[in-house]
């Protein structure tokens, strides 16, 4: 065996030892009340990871959205049905109420200045609920009947403060540019 041979060879076996730990970190993420998720994503920025169980006989998926912050931000994720990216994606949003307890609720996305206020979105969203656990903010919810739920796109964001109930615009650089992806509710 060459030794440019071997060289690749040794490239690969490392190549899918990587994939397979980057796979695994969000799988190995445990939660509190017995709650259990068939697969999930490690997303590539923000420290950002979601959890799913997708039922493809009610079109459900129940899912749930965690990412690492601090106790006085806020994280949001959304599906957008209709284009890419945050203009016109229907939200879900998290943070701490004044009064100490997490909050969560939907919020459409309707412009690149929107109310953050609560909503009614595009599809129906039950079961919602958020919770603070060791420097990470986590959204779970059941979410559907979606369309198109092997190719979504969605889109999630953290933000800093949050002033009097409602999150403060998030930064506009970096990785708050780029939060956005496709998504397989089958695959994973
Ligand atoms: C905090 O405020 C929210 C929204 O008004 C309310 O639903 C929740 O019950 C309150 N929690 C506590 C602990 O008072
Ligand atoms: C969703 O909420 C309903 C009504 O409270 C409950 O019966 C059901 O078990 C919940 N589903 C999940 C997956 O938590």
């Amino acid at each position: 065996m060459a030794t440019s041979s071997r060289a690749i060879a040794l490239i690969c076996i490392l190549g899918s030892l990587f994939m397979v730990t980057s796979a695994q970190r969000c799988l190995s993420h445990t939660f509190t009340s017995n709650r259990v998720f068939s697969s999930c994503a490690d997303l590539p920025y923000l420290q950002a990871h979601l959890h799913w169980n997708y039922v493809p006989s009610t079109r459900k998926a129940e899912i749930a959205f965690r990412v690492s912050q601090a106790s006085e931000g806020w994280i949001a994720w959304a599906i957008n049905p209709t284009s890419t990216g945050m203009a016109g994606s229907q939200a879900l949003v998290a943070f701490h109420n004044s009064n100490g307890s997490m909050t969560a609720y939907p919020t459409p996305i309707t412009s690149y200045s929107p109310s953050m206020l609560p909503g009614a979105l595009s599809f129906q969203v039950s079961n919602l609920s958020a919770e603070y656990i060791e420097d990470e903010m986590t959204i779970f919810a059941i979410v559907g009947p979606l369309d198109h739920a092997t190719s979504l796109s969605h889109v999630w964001q953290a933000g800093s403060s949050v002033s009097s109930n409602i999150p403060n615009m998030h930064a506009t650089s970096g990785e708050h540019l780029q939060s956005m992806g496709k998504l397989n509710f089958l695959s994973g």
